[in-house]
């Protein structure tokens, strides 16, 4: 596996320190929020799986995790098609929800996960992503917590994958198929 990392972009520890502080400013912003309401935490599988189990261990309000899924992606491939499937919707009507996400690349995903739970009816909407490419697409998707700015280059590792593969690996790395 190690093998096919061309470069590591962002070590683990980069990682979780990025993370905490992260968890920190969300927790803040949510108590500013609403101090009694709880919080309905919506996770996009498959690539949240790691970040929303090392993010959630920072938000001590009471919160239900949901998870939804979504692929945009086919196979051998480090771009997005455009036949987005969504699995079923999280119950979020008059809640607030945190939807947390990977990585913002073309924003599609965010941007139509958004706009379904939007039509919900939620008391309110933020998300959250580890990674955000330097993008136009990406930085026009309304987005209020994001871990890191990146170039536009395919990286694995920490949940993320390329192929359905690397999720395990535990930095985040740039990968050349
Ligand atoms: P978007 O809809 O183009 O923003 O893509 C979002 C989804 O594509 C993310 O949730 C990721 O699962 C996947 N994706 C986008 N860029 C990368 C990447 O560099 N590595 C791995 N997966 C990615
Ligand atoms: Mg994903």
């Amino acid at each position: 596996m190690k093998a096919d990392i061309e470069r590591i972009l962002i070590a683990r520890g980069a990682i979780s320190d990025r993370v905490r502080t992260l968890g920190e400013a969300i927790s803040q912003s949510l108590e500013e929020l609403d101090k009694e309401e709880e919080i309905v935490l919506v996770a996009v599988m498959t690539g949240a799986l790691i970040f929303v189990a090392d993010l959630m261990r920072y938000l001590p309000m009471k919160i239900r995790i949901q998870l939804m899924t979504a692929s945009s992606y086919v196979g051998k491939s480090t771009k997005s098609n455009n036949d987005l499937t969504l699995g079923k919707l999280p119950d979020v009507t008059g809640r607030h929800v945190l939807l947390v996400d990977d990585i913002l690349d073309s924003g599609k995903t965010l941007t139509r996960i958004r706009r379904e739970l939007e039509e919900l009816d939620p008391k309110s909407i933020q998300s959250c992503v580890l990674l955000r490419k330097k993008l136009e697409s990406a930085m026009d998707v309304p987005c209020e917590h994001i871990g890191f700015e990146i170039e536009d280059e395919f990286v694995v590792g920490y949940g993320l994958d390329y192929d359905g593969y690397y999720r395990n690996y535990p930095d985040i790395g740039v990968i050349n198929p």
